[in-house]
């Protein structure tokens, strides 16, 4: 047994109840987990620097039962759009504990979050300073900027999630001067810029590249205050770890994450007489292993293919609505029988019910009895998964459960209704 595996699984007899209530495919989510992820962040930082801010990036889980439980434990929230905003409202959780990103956000967006009173909104571009400055020009407003800078730096993840390159559409790149340009501009306009921003990329396993951007992020602080005395109050270095997906995914500690990406930063600091808040800003680490989604097995094929081999499909009552990220990244996943089985295995594919090729998990270990009406569950879904969810041939997206401390649970999210998925439609009356 992984020792270090602390992923949430449900066990056999909830998983049933929760399928049974709920209809299948089904998110499940641990309260404690997400708890205790929270708190391991919040100690590891304050452990290894007096000035730190940890958020939740609630693109990975936005469900409003999340955002509360985070919020509850004193993270503030990541927002990178009006909806993520308005769902941190709703959960109660006040504007001015949410900062803002994105890398094209409208203006009615800029201004919605103004109104609000969003602590930071990080500014992504210089078309941006500019609509800034007109919307706030003769008014007050208590939200701060932060910018966000593109390091050049080069994560090894997965092309579709690595933003810290020079290659990316995010930010204002460090060495060709355009974050300097950027922090003056806003400086003869008034606007009061509190820090830098960077993210490197996301499911990175090690802190290599963090530390990197971190470190770049403390140099540009240095150098812009010795060449203009313009000071970084706040630098925030981006996303958290990766997660365990697989047996293969092994993760540094939290912990470990914290002090070295700190350690990289601190001597510049230092150097430069700075302390300005640290901030990270994790989404997976936090919901990911937090979750399982839960699915009800169908039909099971044998099919022949090359050199004489076979190949078993399982079929689940889910797929790319539900978890498109097989299919964006290549992503793997941990698939289990719930309840007891046979200790024999064969290597199958579980695919999904859309009319796409639609393999969700490639070549999984599951029980050679495996049979129609068994329930799957698949670990580390709590991340990316219901965010990314879609009606792709009219499915409706699942609901999500949340077990609580007490052992008891609570549905968070219903599944979605026929009203729901055509109530905003209409046929013109001459069709
Ligand atoms: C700006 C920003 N911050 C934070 C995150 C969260 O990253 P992760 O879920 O890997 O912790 C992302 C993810 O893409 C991001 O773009």
């Amino acid at each position: 047994m992984d020792l270090a595996d602390s992923r949430f699984r449900l066990p056999a007899d909830l998983a049933r109840e929760l399928a049974s209530n709920f209809e299948t495919p089904l998110y499940v989510l641990d309260e404690m987990t997400i708890r205790d992820r929270v708190q391991k962040y919040q100690k590891a930082l304050h452990a290894s620097y007096p000035r730190t801010e940890l958020s939740f990036a609630s693109k990975a889980n936005s469900t409003l039962a999340v955002l509360a439980i985070v919020h509850s434990e004193g993270a503030t929230i990541d927002v990178a759009s009006e909806g993520e905003l308005r769902a941190a409202v709703r959960a109660g959780i006040p504007a001015s504990h949410c900062h803002m990103h994105g890398n094209n956000k409208k203006r009615h967006e800029i201004a919605f979050a103004l109104e609000d009173g969003v602590s930071h909104i990080v500014i992504d571009h210089f078309t941006e300073i500019e609509a800034i400055a007109e919307l706030i020009k003769g008014r007050v407003f208590s939200t701060k900027y932060l910018l966000r800078l593109a390091p050049g730096d080069d994560p090894k993840t997965h092309a579709r999630i690595s933003t810290g390159q020079s290659d990316t559409k995010f930010g204002f790149n460090i060495v060709d001067g355009s974050a300097e340009k950027a922090w003056l501009r806003c400086h003869e306009l008034g606007i009061p810029v509190d820090g830098i921003h960077c993210h490197v990329g996301s499911q990175l396993l090690d802190e290599e590249a963090q530390r990197a951007g971190g470190e770049f992020l403390a140099e540009f602080a240095a150098n812009m205050k010795t060449k203009h005395n313009l000071i970084a109050e706040r630098i925030i270095v981006g996303g958290g770890l990766g997660t365990k997906y697989t047996d293969s995914d092994q993760p540094v500690s939290i912990e470990e994450y914290c002090r070295s990406i700190v350690a990289s930063m601190k001597p510049i600091l230092d150097q430069a007489q700075m302390e300005p808040i640290i901030g990270m800003e994790p989404g997976r680490s936090i919901v990911g292993e937090a979750g399982v989604t839960l699915y009800t097995v169908g039909v099971i094929k044998t099919v022949p293919i090359a050199e004489g081999k076979s190949r078993t499909y399982v079929a689940v009552d889910g797929g790319l609505s539900d978890n498109p990220r097989p299919a964006m990244y290549e992503a793997k996943y941990t698939v289990e029988k719930v309840g007891a089985g046979t200790a024999e295995m064969q290597t199958v594919t579980v695919s999904g019910k859309h009319c796409e090729t639609d393999s969700l998990f490639v070549d999984v270990p599951l029980p050679v009895d495996l049979k129609e009406g068994d329930l799957l569950q698949v670990l580390t879904t709590g991340a990316y998964n219901s965010t990314m969810a879609n009606n792709y041939n009219r499915y409706p997206r699942p609901a999500t459960a949340l077990v609580r401390a007490s052992g008891a649970y609570d549905l968070v999210v219903r599944r979605d209704s026929w009203d729901e998925m055509f109530g905003k439609e209409t046929v013109p009356g001459d069709l």
